[in-house]
């Protein structure tokens, strides 16, 4: 039997259901919501949902760290993380699905000016606007991990021409297609694969490398009228330059799941920019009715002594 501690910036509904979930998952290991001074010793695994930095300084006895979130940039960057305790992303299938959901309407609604007709209809406007084919538009997709992949794959089926960029090759050689996406690797690569995206997704976890990734000279690499669309972290896109892009017309929209403040302001200019379609940080939620099973397969692992999946490389910071 573990004991197992469930925290992070859950409310106390979700916090319950995520518990049911686990422990439903887990029927020998017992998950725990709150804990006493004196149990600390006792947890062994963590799973987090994006926790404050600190919240698992107090526990010694940690073998395991499991994210509720797929990006873990936060989690990485907490100084007070017991060391050596192996940290897991949360790779889940339905994740993947739903971030892709959400990157294809992003593409369909920029491709047949769907934005623009709520636009229109905000001011009782009757106009159709000029239709393109699917295979006139140009989509890159920054990052192909999980998400990444999903999403490439279905909207090349959509008949979209799609490309990929990704920092790095994997540890087998890249071909130059996969499944008919055009892959880019690299950051010299960067450029020419921006210089051919009428629309930019960008779904790369946030690492000190890819932090502002999504600046003016980025927007200005793309062609002129380019949309970007944003499902990863705030804090890849440096706000001012989208801002500055968009009114000079080098950008023609954005679509924004995530911010540098979350929840936005108020006050924040994203809310009233015609240009910008804001969501609520939810592009794709972690569903406690597949991912449970996901934690409960590392768990098994962990006590099996096999290998973890997705298991975090700090060097890399995802
Ligand atoms: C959400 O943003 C996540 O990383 O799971």
């Amino acid at each position: 039997m573990m004991k197992i501690y469930l925290c992070g910036s859950l409310d106390a509904v979700a916090l319950n259901e995520w518990q049911r979930h686990l422990q439903a998952e887990m029927p020998e290991d017992q998950v725990l919501t709150t804990l006493e001074p004196e149990q600390n010793a006792e947890i062994s695994v963590a799973v987090v949902a994006n926790p404050t930095p600190g919240s698992l300084y107090p526990l010694p006895s940690l073998r395991l760290i499991q994210s509720l979130w797929a990006g873990v940039d936060r989690l990485v960057a907490d100084t007070t993380l017991p060391p050596g305790v192996p940290v897991c992303r949360m790779v889940d299938p339905q994740m993947n699905v739903a971030m892709a959901e959400t990157g294809q309407w992003a593409v369909l609604a920029l491709h047949r000016g769907f934005f623009g007709y709520a636009r229109q209809q905000a001011k009782a406007q009757w106009q159709p606007l000029a239709q393109r084919r699917a295979d006139e538009l140009r989509v890159l997709v920054l990052g192909w991990g999980q998400m990444g992949r999903t999403l490439g794959l279905r909207l090349n089926a959509m008949g979209y021409r799609v490309a990929a960029w990704r920092s790095r090759a994997a540890a087998t050689a890249q071909p130059q297609q996969v499944d008919g996406v055009e892959m880019h690797i690299g950051t010299e690569a960067l450029g020419a694969a921006l210089g051919q995206a009428d629309i930019l997704v960008n779904l790369l976890p946030l690492t000190p490398s890819t932090r502002g990734l999504l600046n003016a000279s980025c927007f200005a690499a793309l062609p002129r009228g380019a949309s970007v669309v944003n499902l990863a972290r705030g804090a890849h896109l440096v706000e001012a330059d989208l801002l500055a892009a968009l009114d000079a017309g080098q950008l023609s929209h954005a679509v924004l799941d995530v911010f540098n403040t979350e929840p936005l302001p108020a006050s924040h200019p994203f809310w009233q920019h015609p240009a910008i379609t804001v969501l609520p940080h939810a592009a794709a939620q972690t569903d406690p009715r597949s991912a449970a099973a996901v934690v409960a397969a590392n768990v098994r692992a962990l006590k099996a002594g096999e290998p973890l999946m997705h298991q975090v490389d700090f060097t890399l910071g995802y």
